[in-house]
């Protein structure tokens, strides 16, 4: 996982790179490195480690530049693997996975290239300088041609240092526009503060870029307009906010995010929902629905499942990405696969949408980054508008994503006749009180932090959940994991006494998650038994329980809902708050945890 800035234009290329750099931390932070044209040659300064290492190599010197291109990347521990990687006159900066290196590297061995790294990277430099004669995009063009996998290059040429050249497939890639120059980067966090104009480059493009002018070709070489689009992110929503970290920031923005996911979309007095981006879905004779994701989006889709065989009666599935592949599967455009992706850009749920597309369904692609390749190679997409998510744990695009499914559920089942404007603006009601709600159990957090700080070294968690919150089980548990590094499992509250209930005991905790919902009951005696057979048990109910549940060790609670539905919106934040409380008390490095990148490519 990397991130890649390259800049062309009249600002200091140098401050210019580095500050869109520390914009994508999030993306990788083991090694760093920039290189600029110095009159006939080029400066390259790498380092290994965060990017203050980067910018600690960098204090001193003065350097010139108008151009340039930059790179940070994760697993790439050794000062040679990391980027920018040079062949002769040619340096580049690569995001992606070239699958097809070893075949490019004997080809070149036998031209008489060296490799100084063992990065797959190296390939495409050499091959770029194997190709060119004179035009750098051509050579870059016709290099690419030959990659199979993932790309998002950012090239330059000592024998032209007037031009900087990007190209992408599949990995992210998109420019930023300013009057007097260009930055072409992975992600719209590192140019902000330059522009909130952005081109999104298509699979297969090549922009050929000076410092006044933008030439962009599609995968025939044809020169083509790629439209602009204003991204209304203020800067802020890119940067800490003033919070410790990212994920607890990002916890907190969700009172506003769900209103953005929410704008533009309903007219809630008279419950009704406009989704222009689903109007050629035939929803009549959808048969089949089948929900495609990952790790926390997956979460989702179960939610998602919920939902849509609730409101729109239309059977649902939810596979786990990385296995539908292997399913033996004949599909048809009456079945429509729904992708969801913070990211879009998981390698895992791509391969996943074009074996579905493969199979003959339809594909909606549910993204919170604009222009991410799975939007762009899908039947319909549908963006979230949760704003960028820096944090590793995935919080705010979470209910983004299960709001937008409840959206097109309550959409469908409209459609379909199931469910009516008046059913849905009851809904709707409830739902215009979910921020207010979050944001009195995020003024409430003290409370998560006091029980967090009982639990935060236990070694095991188990988390427990029924019906709508089973998935939040699963997410709540997920949450734990991958910020605080304690082993937890997530599972339907019913599944405790066959087997999971062996392992309670007081130092393996379990979490209830009981709001008020449908089966209450049944969960509240699950959680007795769990306690009567020595458990220690902390719970979420609501408010409305304050006085009539169940002896646990530690109660927290969630302001009463109308709607079932609600609940798992508060219920999650809870979940996501004593996770983050945990993290912190253990002293974790909860924005970048170990081992794990934002998006899995
Ligand atoms: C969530 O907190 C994790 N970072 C991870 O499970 C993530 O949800 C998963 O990798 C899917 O990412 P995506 O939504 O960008 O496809």
């Amino acid at each position: 996982m990397c991130g890649i800035v390259g800049y062309i234009g009249e600002r200091n290329a140098v401050d210019t790179i580095i500050n869109g750099l520390s914009h994508l931390e999030y993306k990788g932070y083991d090694s760093a490195g920039i290189a600029v044209p110095q009159g006939a040659g080029v400066t390259i300064i790498r380092a290994v480690g965060k990017l203050d290492n980067l910018k600690e190599a960098l204090s001193g010197k003065e350097i010139a530049a108008t151009m340039g291109i930059g790179h940070i990347r994760w697993q790439a521990h050794t000062e040679v693997n990391a980027h920018p990687n040079r062949s002769d006159h040619i340096v580049l900066v690569h995001d992606g996975i070239v699958e097809n290196y070893k075949e490019l590297k004997d080809k070149l061995l036998n031209a008489g290239y060296q490799f100084q790294s063992d990065t797959d990277t190296e390939v495409i430099t050499h091959l770029i300088h194997s190709m060119y004669k004179g035009d750098l995009s051509k050579a870059v063009y016709d290099a690419v041609a030959k990659v199979k996998g993932a790309y998002a290059v950012l090239a330059i040429s000592t024998k032209e240092p007037e031009k900087l050249v990007a190209a992408r497939r599949s990995s992210p890639l998109i420019i930023g526009v300013e009057e007097g120059g260009y930055i072409a980067t992975s992600d719209i966090p590192a140019a902000l503060e330059i522009t909130r104009d952005f081109i999104s480059l298509d699979d297969g493009d090549l922009a050929l870029i000076t410092p006044k002018n933008i030439t962009i070709y599609d995968n025939t070489g044809k020169s083509i307009q790629r439209s602009t689009i204003h991204i209304d992110w203020d800067e802020e929503m890119a940067e800490r906010d003033g919070f410790d970290d990212f994920m607890i920031k990002e916890i907190h923005e969700q009172p506003r995010t769900i209103m953005d996911t929410l704008r533009g979309k309903i007219i809630p007095d008279e419950g009704r929902i406009f989704l222009g981006e689903l109007q050629e879905l035939d929803v009549a004779n959808l048969e089949r629905i089948i929900f495609l994701a990952c790790g926390t989006s997956w979460h989702a889709s179960l939610l998602g499942k919920q939902f849509i065989e609730r409101y729109a009666h239309i059977p649902v599935e939810v596979d786990i990405a990385s296995e539908f592949p292997y399913r033996d599967l004949q599909l048809n455009k009456n079945t429509l696969c729904i992708c969801i992706s913070q990211s879009g850009e998981t390698t895992d749920t791509k391969v996943a949408m074009r074996s579905a597309l493969d199979k003959g369904a339809q594909v909606l692609a549910i993204c919170n980054v604009v222009g991410a390749s799975l939007a762009k190679e899908s039947t319909y997409a549908i963006y979230t508008h949760a704003g960028p998510e820096i944090s590793i744990a995935s919080t705010k695009a979470f209910t983004s994503q299960a709001l937008t499914i409840l959206l097109i559920a309550l959409w469908l089942g409209e459609r379909r006749k199931v469910t009516d404007n008046k059913q849905i603006a009851e809904i709707f009601k409830d739902l215009m009180i979910v921020p207010e709600r979050i944001n009195a159990i995020l003024e409430q957090k003290e409370a998560v932090k006091a029980v967090a700080d009982q639990y935060k070294d236990s070694k095991n968690f188990v988390y427990l959940g029924r019906n709508l919150t089973a998935p939040i089980a699963l997410e709540g548990a997920l949450k734990l994991k991958e910020t605080s590094y304690i082993h937890a499992e997530g599972y339907p509250a019913g599944e405790l006494r066959h087997g999971p209930i062996a392992l309670l005991d007081k130092t393996f905790p379990a979490m209830f998650l009981a709001p008020g919902i449908k089966v209450q009951e049944s969960i509240f005696s699950i959680l007795q038994e769990a306690k009567a057979k020595g458990g220690r048990v902390v719970a979420v109910f609501s408010e409305k329980d304050r006085d009539n549940h169940p002896e646990c060790d530690h109660a927290l609670f969630v302001p009463d809902c109308e709607v079932e539905e609600m609940a798992v919106f508060l219920t999650v934040v809870v979940a996501q708050l004593f996770a983050y409380y945990c993290a912190k008390g253990l002293g974790r490095d909860i924005d970048k945890p170990r081992n794990l990148s934002k998006a899995v490519i």
